[in-house]
């Protein structure tokens, strides 16, 4: 049995541990169990979220004495100073003699604790169930490779591909589940955007909500962004919203984006409405599309997507479908970009 093989038991315990961490606030779900010389588990640890501890200082936690244990952990040992100091030091303080890990650390800041941990003298074993664990932390991993948050791009339309009546009005176009269904998807995400003309149309509220409509005061409510140059209203629901509001006073769709990368998101779930989610496909930043189909027609000009500059057919946005459900009488699509050398990810 190669080394490897041997740490794939307790990686995939660390794979569970760290699916119980959140998906928002900025950093990646990890998971650690620390092994005495027998392989066996004699400490366990996650990250709650950023703020608390790291999985590797939460699972050193519960043990007085951990000197000649073995770490395994989802993601390469951060070897930086934020909230909470460098994992790397603390393995290397506390006496670990192996650290086997996953995935490396992406971050520009956070990198670096592999070199530091075999500097001290510790072994170091990368790679171990990579594939298993890159698919979990998919989303966190290419946001800050990229520099820029993952976007989902949402919208709800009929049948016919309307997203709003002639005289604009366009809730609602979905049912009951299909609705409660975009409240999770928006507390799954760290902000959601929405552009002026939604909000001087249609002056939402963009909070995670009940059944009942009732505000859910322990759910994670995303910031909402409000995306160009129109102010928001005085009276706006968004000034009410217990996350605060984002007004970026732009239309520029980068600019926006690093902004809200250099405040730890990762995660932006846009709301449209379809001025703004053809901007955000047209500049090739949708990197997912999660679109409600009520089976109703409108007909019109309301189209859910205006002009994207494509004259021709072999230039049409290729995407692939992830899934299809139905929810009640509507159908949930989500879908992404194929990636091809004609369509770079776009
Ligand atoms: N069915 C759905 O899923 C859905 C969702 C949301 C809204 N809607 C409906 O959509 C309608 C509003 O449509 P809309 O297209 O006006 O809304 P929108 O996309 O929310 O807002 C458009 C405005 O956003 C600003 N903007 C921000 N970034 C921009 C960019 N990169 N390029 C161009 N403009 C940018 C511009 O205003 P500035 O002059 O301020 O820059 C633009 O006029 C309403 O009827 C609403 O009910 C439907």
């Amino acid at each position: 049995m190669t080394q490897q093989v041997f740490y794939d038991a307790p990686m995939r315990r660390a794979l569970e541990l760290s699916e119980r961490g959140q998906v928002t606030g900025g950093n990646p779900q990890v998971g650690c169990v620390l092994l005495d010389d027998t392989g066996r588990i004699v400490a366990e640890g996650w990250h709650r979220g950023a703020g608390t501890p790291h999985a590797e200082v939460d699972a050193l936690s519960h043990l007085t004495d951990a000197r000649g244990l073995t770490a395994v952990v989802t993601l390469e040992p951060c070897n930086h100073t934020g909230r909470t100091g460098p994992c790397s030091e603390a393995l290397i303080a506390a006496g670990i003699t192996r650290v086997v890990y996953a995935v490396s650390d992406p971050g520009r800041e956070s990198a670096g604790g592999a070199e530091r941990l075999r500097a001290a003298g510790v072994e170091v074993i990368p790679g171990v169930l990579a594939t298993d664990v890159e698919q979990l932390l998919h989303i966190w991993l290419t946001a800050v490779a990229r520099r820029r948050p993952w976007v989902t791009v949402k919208w709800a339309s009929t049948l016919d591909g309307r997203a709003a009546a002639s005289d604009g009005t366009s809730q609602w176009i979905t049912g009951t589940a299909a609705r409660q269904r975009v409240h999770e998807q928006r507390a799954a995400s760290d902000a959601i955007l929405v552009g002026t003309g939604t909000v001087y149309a249609d002056d939402p509220q963009l909070t995670v909500r009940g059944d009942a409509g009732e505000l859910l005061r322990h759910q994670h409510q995303p910031v909402p962004v409000v995306v160009g140059e129109r102010p928001l209203p005085a009276d706006a629901a968004l000034r009410r919203h217990p996350a605060g509001v984002i007004e970026t006073g732009t239309r520029d769709l980068g600019r926006v984006l690093a902004d809200l990368d250099a405040r730890g998101i990762r995660r932006v779930y846009v709301e449209g409405g379809p001025t703004l989610a053809s901007a955000v496909v047209a500049a090739g930043l949708a990197d997912e599309y999660a679109i409600y189909l009520a089976p109703a027609l409108l007909g019109g000009e309301k189209l859910a997507i205006g002009d994207l500059g494509i004259r021709t057919i072999a230039d049409a946005r290729r995407l692939h479908i992830v899934s299809v459900e139905q929810l009640g009488e509507d159908l949930l699509v989500i879908a992404r970009p194929t990636r091809t050398p004609e369509n770079r990810g776009v």
